[in-house]
């Protein structure tokens, strides 16, 4: 245990041959020991053939060694050295020669004992704030009245404290208590403890021994805080960076969450820097920055309110149920923007007219739609860093309206004469038009699937009734027109008797059924129209 100095005395003995008989103690005069370690004293004699050796202590205290008797010299081993060992030493020797000759010699054995390094040991688990207590233990000094003790913190002197008033008798383990309040600024600075025995005259190495330790406490986490780069209403887009700061030993393990508008959180990552290379409006909330030391469990949270600003980004421009409806339905457009600050949104209708059609701030209701309000309509979303614009088209089916037939031309007509009907309806998609003609018989045949249909040379067998029909998907309408005479020409050429007039014949839309209704200004006509009966009228 005890760290051996190089106190084991060896000593030689030479031998001379010289007249006079001497003798000696090696070492001579005063040995300084250690306790614990092994003294040798040798009485040496010379100019004695057979001397006898006797070892005493001056007080007859026992010896406390072994004695070990040679020719010429006389070993005391002393291992090991201990207290009882701190006596003068006489040698004796009686030499038989020639008279009987008898000598003497002492020497002094002081002891100390310092054999290790103290040993510092700080109170467990410090919380930074609270007493700290530093022990240091010396072990096995001797004489303890001579020990001086101070603690250290770096440079500074906390304690000191020493031992003059011990009355000891053997090595003692001696201990040095101190406990001060620690501040969170002496982690890391060494608690030294220096122990020293100094003894007068009396010469050992080392005289001074010390021991440090790295002071360690644990405390925090505190003053933790979020700072944002490049500030906490960053432009959208834009790379932010959120540094959570905290002061705390051991360092704090760090957990970052963000709270989302229903209240829930949300976690995200464990690291002091949370950074987001691109910032979204949604970025935008409450961050909370958690930390715990994982020594003292105890935990601190700090929050940042982050905006995102920028110009408007439409997310979303809708139309319920579909793009695509059919007339009568109940339709609603939706436009949403994000921003901050907020969008000022306007849906409208788009025409040439800007301020036509209905507008409101992000919804437009169309109860029961009607085909005129088909079309394109667009979303502005505006704040002071810019607009953004988006369109969408709404497609409104609905069965053929508005047929109309046109008669060209727009006069009486002379047998001979060409004529063309043309029909037009509307509707979506584009409706189908075709031509029939009624029938004596009263059916009607078709004879076009042309719009236009033109009749040159017109016959009297031409004359009748001539039913135009839209079709689409969402229903079907038909108009009809009728020839008839209006008049007979009384000329002496018969070759163009007859004045031939038309009028429209009102027909009705059919949505789902077609039923063809129509009047006429004329007598109902019948299977029994006849040219001949028609000429017999005179206008
Ligand atoms: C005794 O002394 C003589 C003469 O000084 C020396 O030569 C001899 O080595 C010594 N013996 C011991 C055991 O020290
Ligand atoms: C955020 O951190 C990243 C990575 O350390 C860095 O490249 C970027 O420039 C930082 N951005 C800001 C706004 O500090
Ligand atoms: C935020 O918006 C971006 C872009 O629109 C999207 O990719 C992301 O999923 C959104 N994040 C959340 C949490 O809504
Ligand atoms: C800290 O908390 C952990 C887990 O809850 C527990 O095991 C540990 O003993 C606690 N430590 C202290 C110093 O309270
Ligand atoms: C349209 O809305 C009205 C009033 O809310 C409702 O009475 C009607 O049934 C709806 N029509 C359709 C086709 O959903
Ligand atoms: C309809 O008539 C017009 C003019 O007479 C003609 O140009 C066109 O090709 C016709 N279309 C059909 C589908 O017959």
């Amino acid at each position: 245990m005890g760290r051996t100095s190089q106190a084991v005395l060896v000593i030689l003995c030479v031998l001379r041959t010289v007249k006079a008989f001497e003798m000696e103690i090696i070492p001579a005069e005063r040995i300084v020991a250690q306790i614990g370690d092994t003294l040798i004293l040798t009485c040496n004699t010379t100019g004695c053939a057979s001397p006898s050796f006797s070892w005493r202590t001056q007080m007859d205290s026992p010896l406390g060694g072994k004695v070990s008797n040679h020719r010429t010299h006389s070993t005391l081993t002393m291992n090991p050295v201990s207290v009882v060992n701190s006596h003068s030493y006489l040698c004796t020797v009686i030499c038989e020669s020639a008279e009987k000759e008898r000598k003497e010699k002492s020497v002094k054995v002081e002891l100390y004992s310092f054999p290790s390094d103290p040993i510092i040991e700080i109170s467990p688990s410090l919380v930074a704030g609270e007493p700290a207590t530093v022990i240091c233990k010396i072990p096995d000094v001797y004489p303890s009245d001579h020990l001086e003790v101070s603690l250290k913190k770096d440079e500074d002197t906390l304690h000191e404290k020493d031992f003059f008033q011990d009355e000891s008798t053997n090595t003692e383990t001696k201990i040095v208590t101190y406990t001060f309040h620690s501040k969170p600024e002496d982690i890391g600075k060494d608690i030294t403890c220096v122990a020293r025995l100094h003894i007068a005259d009396m010469d050992f190495e080392p005289k001074e021994r010390a021991s440090s330790q790295k002071f360690n406490a644990n405390f925090g986490p505190q003053n933790t805080v979020i700072t944002a780069s490049p500030g906490n209403s960053p432009m959208e887009g834009d790379s932010l960076n959120l540094t959570c700061m905290t002061q705390s030993n051991p360092p704090a393990q760090i957990v970052w969450s963000k709270y989302l508008a229903e209240e829930s959180i949300q976690h995200l990552i464990k690291s002091n820097v949370l950074s987001i290379p691109h910032v979204h409006f949604n970025d935008s909330g409450l961050y909370v920055c958690e930390v715990i030391n994982p020594v003292t469990n105890k935990t601190e949270k700090a929050t940042l309110d982050i905006i995102i600003q920028g110009a408007p980004v439409i997310t979303k421009l809708s139309i319920e149920p579909s793009t695509t409806v059919q007339e009568g339905e109940n339709v609603s457009i939706h436009c949403s923007a994000e921003s901050n600050p907020p969008p000022k949104i306007i849906l409208r209708r788009k025409s040439e007219n800007a301020n036509m059609g209905p507008f409101s701030d992000r919804s437009i209701l169309l109860p029961s739609v009607r085909f005129q309000n088909g079309g394109d309509y667009e979303c502005v979303a505006e704040n002071k860093f810019g607009n953004s614009k988006s369109e969408i088209t709404l497609n409104v089916k609905y069965g053929p309206k508005n047929t109309m037939i046109t008669v060209i031309p727009t006069d009486t007509l002379k047998e001979g004469e060409t004529v063309t009907m043309k029909c037009t309806s509307s509707g979506n998609p584009a409706p189908v038009i075709s031509w029939k003609k009624k029938k004596a018989t009263g059916e009607s045949e078709e004879i076009s699937k042309n719009a236009t249909l033109t009749i040159q040379n017109l016959k009297s067998k031409d004359l009748g009734l001539y039913e135009c029909e839209a079709y689409n998907l969402f229903g079907k309408e038909e108009k009809a027109v009728e020839l008839y005479i209006q008049a007979r020409l009384e000329e002496p050429d018969q070759m163009i008797p007859l004045i031939i007039a038309f009028s429209s014949v009102a027909a009705i839309a059919v949505p789902t059924v077609a039923v063809l209704i129509y009047v006429s200004r004329q007598a109902k006509i019948n299977g029994s129209y006849s040219l001949v009966k028609a000429l017999r009228l005179k206008v």
